[in-house]
């Protein structure tokens, strides 16, 4: 019988603790405002389509080998892929991962911040009625007018950034899991009530045929990759988020099963924003593809026109802020562990440090929107650059990575013993589609990007 590690950072209180806290994780933003705006700019169906098979055949499997590395290893990310090359004899060069799962981490909450500091602003500008009876344009021009201000979005990104720090000095655990055992099922009922709202339009059925009738002459390469990226993005695997969760995870849970809900939970979340969103463009004559506006400028138009809609609005966007705020706080936490772990620093020190550097990149995601909106690099502003380089190359970098550690460079005991699926034919099914299915359906998709295959 192998001995188990404990971790110094604590251990959740049960396996749904840990459900919870990764669900958080997991459903933030990335559901709510990213994942609209990319079915919207790349043609609907396919891209959810190809979206959906991502999370099924790359996702889910990935997020098992994260969770049962960082088990294993009970230790920041970097730390953990350290300590297994140590115990199994491989080449130290593996924590290599961890160091760039950290700088990851780090880019994508720089601009993370900034985006959830507009959902915090919006919690106002619905709360006090700016919305009611309002049109498309009319939503629209506020939005544009709020993000050509960058001392107002410097603000509320100041303001979001403090607050997850806040969180993440006082360690994870304490107040997370009762913040999402509560707050997320709430968002999940207003997310419902918007659908109901889109039902009510009249277009429905044209949001409904956009999101899930896949044409394919419609997604290119990048697309494709778009799609892919979005999967390991909004499942926050490829950077060590989801491995760190797991390093707390208790020994008896089983990694399989929570992994699975996980995907559903953040998965469902995604589906229904973009059942309440599209119906609300076709009806006011929108543009699907209009990019990270998306959000801001079509469900604004629904709590100004819905009975209640300045109370539904304003609870809107404080739960969107909190689901942000839960994915933001796994966004530091491995660098924070790794600082505490490897440089003794205590934690507080560690998450101002982390925080405030974040906070100072995070301003030339404001600019990108403003100040600097000129400035690009092949039509892409600062803002897409990074999160370019972040969702399209370097989480699906990190993930093939970990996929090649778990099952090519693990031992299989070890593998085995923590995956723990009862009988043997799960975890042969895990081990074939990580060891076979996943890296041929990532090596498809750049394939395609490259031209090779397809058009
Ligand atoms: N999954 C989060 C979201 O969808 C973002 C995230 C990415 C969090 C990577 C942690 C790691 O908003």
């Amino acid at each position: 019988m192998a001995t188990h590690r404990e971790s110094m950072h604590g251990q959740w209180s049960s396996r749904w603790a840990f459900i919870l806290a990764a669900t958080g994780s997991a459903v933030g933003l990335g559901n709510i405002w990213k994942f609209p705006y990319m079915a919207g700019e790349n043609g609907g169906g396919a891209f959810v389509l190809v979206y959906l098979l991502c999370v099924a055949l790359i996702g889910i499997p990935i997020m098992m080998a994260e969770v049962l590395i960082g088990r294993h290893g009970r230790r920041s990310p970097t730390n953990t892929l350290m300590e297994i090359c140590k115990e199994q004899h491989h080449s130290q060069w593996w924590q290599l991962i961890g160091w760039s799962g950290m700088l990851v981490g780090f880019l994508i909450l720089s601009y993370y911040s900034v985006i959830a500091g507009w959902t915090l602003a919006y919690v106002f500008r619905a709360g006090s009625g700016t919305f009611t009876a309002l049109g498309g344009d009319a939503v629209g021009k506020i939005f544009s007018d709020f993000i050509s201000d960058p001392e107002r979005l410097l603000a509320w990104h100041t303001i979001f950034m403090g607050l997850t720090m806040v969180v993440v000095a006082r360690g994870v655990k304490s107040g997370l899991e009762t913040a999402v055992t509560y707050l997320m099922p709430a968002l999940f009922v207003l997310l419902l009530i918007l659908v109901g709202y889109a039902m009510n339009t009249g277009y429905f059925t044209e949001g409904l045929s956009f999101l899930f009738k896949p044409d394919f002459s419609k997604i290119s390469a990048n697309g494709v990759l778009a799609a892919m990226g979005q999967a390991f993005f909004s499942l926050s695997i490829g950077m060590g988020a989801i491995m760190i969760y797991g390093s707390y995870l208790p020994q008896d849970a089983s990694i399989t099963r929570s992994s699975i809900i996980i995907a559903l939970a953040d998965t469902l979340v995604a589906i229904l924003a973009g059942v309440a969103i599209f119906p609300i463009v076709f009806a006011n004559g929108l543009d699907p593809a209009q990019s990270v506006g998306l959000v801001f400028n079509t469900l604004p138009i629904a709590f100004g026109n819905m009975p209640g809609g300045a109370f539904f609005g304003m609870l809107f966007f404080i739960l969107l802020a909190f689901a942000a705020w839960t994915s933001a706080i796994s966004l530091i936490e491995p660098m924070v562990t790794w600082l505490v772990e490897s440089l003794g620093m205590n934690r507080v020190t560690a998450v101002v440090w982390t925080g405030a550097c974040a906070w100072l990149l995070g301003i030339g995601t404001i600019f990108s929107f403003n100040l600097w909106s000129d400035y690009t690099i092949n039509k892409m502003s600062f803002f897409d650059v990074l999160d370019y380089l972040t969702s399209n190359v370097l989480l699906p970098l990190g993930g093939i990575l970990i996929t090649i550690f778990a099952v090519w460079i693990m031992s299989e005991k070890s593998t085995r013993e923590e995956l723990s699926i009862s009988h043997e034919q799960g975890y042969s099914i895990w081990r074939f589609v990580l060891r076979y299915i996943t890296p041929v359906a990532m090596f498809f998709v750049l394939l395609k990007v490259a031209g090779i295959i397809g058009s």
